[in-house]
């Protein structure tokens, strides 16, 4: 009995750490390393890669954005994506399931998030001069 307990317990162990270094997999080899707040906040439905594919992302309706997706992220101004982020997805029309961060996220902190999200895009975002 205790044996069998033991074993379990291993089981369990081993399950908690291969999931987490899936979780971890997104933000390993060359991917840029996300602030901190983008892992707090953003991750659930956005997806530690910013791919859209958090684990709250199934039950929404339109999806998440697809941070990695340049061919539409790269036509956003770095103002609208700011918006976004402080006002929330419906000061920009669009769906309203996102809800702003300006009350938990500093400019500055929003600044160093949108600037990790630019290094998302494929085609690379190319800034304005
Ligand atoms: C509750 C889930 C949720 C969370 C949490 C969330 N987002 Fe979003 N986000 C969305 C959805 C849904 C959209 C897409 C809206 C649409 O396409 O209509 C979106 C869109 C965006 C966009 C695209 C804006 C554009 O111009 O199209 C950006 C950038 C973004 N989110 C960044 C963030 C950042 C940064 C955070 C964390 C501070 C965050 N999101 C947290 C759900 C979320």
């Amino acid at each position: 009995m205790v044996r069998k307990t033991t074993v379990h317990a291993l089981a369990l162990t081993a399950l908690i750490v291969s999931s987490t270094g899936a979780w971890a997999a997104g933000s390993a080899n060359n991917a840029p390393k996300a602030p901190e707040k983008f892992m707090t906040f953003c991750v659930p439905c956005h997806g530690p890669a910013g791919k859209g594919d958090g684990p709250a992302a199934a039950a929404l309706n339109p999806k998440p954005r697809d941070l990695t997706d340049g061919k539409y992220m790269n036509g956003r101004s770095d103002a609208q994506l700011t918006n976004v982020i402080k006002n929330g997805s419906a000061a920009e029309k669009l769906s309203p399931m996102m809800t702003g961060y300006g009350s938990m996220l500093n400019d500055k902190e929003i600044k160093d998030v949108v600037a990790f999200i630019r290094l998302l895009a494929v085609p690379k975002y190319q800034p304005k001069k």
